[in-house]
């Protein structure tokens, strides 16, 4: 049933349920921040190409976070990369640059991203 929704909304309704029934699992996000998070992804237009566990055009967020864990210095490495565009740490496509989700919002999710698990 839930293939039927659009990625968007799948998403969303995953962070609804995250409120509802999640919060005795060992997510170390709170699951609040991830329904808010996804929010502002999705107004910030990542989920066109983003999803938090698949890859889509774009890696899977939880790829992301896992490929820099541990490591201060990306943070803003990855900021000016989304602000901008780029390519070429995950293979041959483009990520076009995200200027209209503004650099705090950017700046927020890849803080987020980075905390997943
Ligand atoms: C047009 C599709 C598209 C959109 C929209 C998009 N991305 Fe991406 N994103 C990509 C692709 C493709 C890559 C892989 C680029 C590469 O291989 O270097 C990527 C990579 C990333 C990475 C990892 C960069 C690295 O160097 O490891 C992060 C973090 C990221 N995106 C976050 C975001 C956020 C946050 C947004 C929304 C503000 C967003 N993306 C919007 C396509 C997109």
């Amino acid at each position: 049933m839930t293939a039927k929704l659009p990625r968007t909304a799948r998403l969303l309704a995953c962070g609804g349920a995250l409120i509802l029934s999640c919060t005795a699992t060992t997510a170390t996000a709170e699951p609040a921040d991830n329904a808010a998070m996804l929010e502002l992804a999705d107004r910030s237009r990542c989920l066109t190409c983003h999803d938090v566990s698949e890859t889509l055009r774009g890696p899977a967020w939880r790829d992301v976070a896992k490929r820099y864990r541990g490591r201060t210095d990306v943070e803003e490495m990855l900021v000016k990369k989304v602000y901008e565009g780029g390519s070429g740490a995950w293979g041959d496509d483009y990520m076009s640059a995200n200027k209209r989700a503004g650099l705090d919002n950017i700046r927020t999710l890849v803080r987020w991203i980075l905390t997943l698990p």
